[in-house]
């Protein structure tokens, strides 16, 4: 019997591909997290297995991604134990014209913004259904807030003219729980006119203590296509 090839599944596979050729010897890496990274976090320990590339470090940015780089042989720092990372790879939700991200779709983007952010180079692996217009579009912005802060936060985006839904477990009853003990709320906006003044602003909001948006934090952006039924990278 011949398995079914899903494509978007190649796509994530192909740039997860692409991103961990780009891991050169020697580097401290940050560790994404999502179904994309995953591939990536593979192909680095598969690397590091056949003796290509050596003595690398990874900053996971979830328990998925030290669960990953422990399965793959990556070993794992701190923040604490190192001066710099030098090249941190990730996934994203959604990505703009102007390489502007949301990501917390895994919910993990307060670590991941710490992370990616500190990097010298912030590669973003995508496949090509996450390349909108306009940052919101397709996409609910994930807030994570402080347990108590849910009822105000909420009621403050509502005067922003956000609409906020308290993230669900799937398979766990009652609201998703992040690796910091918080929660988080998916917020539909309108329009996100200016998302570098929208990503301050719900961060000044009290209880909130990290938004999806990625303003100006990424450097590349790798876009997994199937063009005439073959998978291919393109560089953004
Ligand atoms: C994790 O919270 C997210 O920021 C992910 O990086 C993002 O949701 C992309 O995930 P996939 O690669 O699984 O689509």
């Amino acid at each position: 019997m011949t398995e079914e090839l899903d494509p978007v599944k190649v796509m994530k596979q192909e740039v997860g591909r692409a991103a961990a050729a780009r891991v050169q010897s020697g580097s401290i890496v940050g560790l994404g997290t999502g179904s994309t990274t995953a591939f990536a976090i593979q192909f680095l320990g598969d690397r590091l297995k056949s003796g290509e590339l050596q003595n690398i470090k990874g900053v996971p940015t979830s328990f998925q991604a030290s669960v990953l780089a422990k399965k793959y042989g990556i070993p794992l720092v701190t923040l604490d134990d190192v001066d710099t990372i030098d090249i941190a790879i990730d996934g994203a939700d959604e990505v703009d014209p102007q390489k502007n991200l949301i990501k917390g779709g895994g919910a993990a983007h307060t670590r991941e913004k710490i992370v990616d952010s500190l990097a010298k180079e912030f590669i973003v692996v995508v496949d090509s259904s996450k390349m909108v217009d306009r940052l919101g579009s397709t996409f609910a912005l994930p807030v994570e807030v402080l347990p108590m802060a849910v009822t105000p936060v909420t009621h403050a985006i509502a005067k922003l003219g956000g609409k906020s839904e308290l993230r669900m477990g799937i398979k766990k009853d009652g609201p998703v729980i992040t690796d910091q003990g918080n929660m988080v709320l998916d917020v539909t906006f309108a329009a996100i006119e200016n998302p570098a003044e929208l990503e301050k602003t719900l961060n000044n909001i009290p209880g909130v203590l990290e938004n999806g948006l990625f303003v100006g934090v990424a450097d590349l952006i790798l876009i997994g296509e199937i063009i005439e039924g073959k998978p291919s990278v393109r560089e953004f």
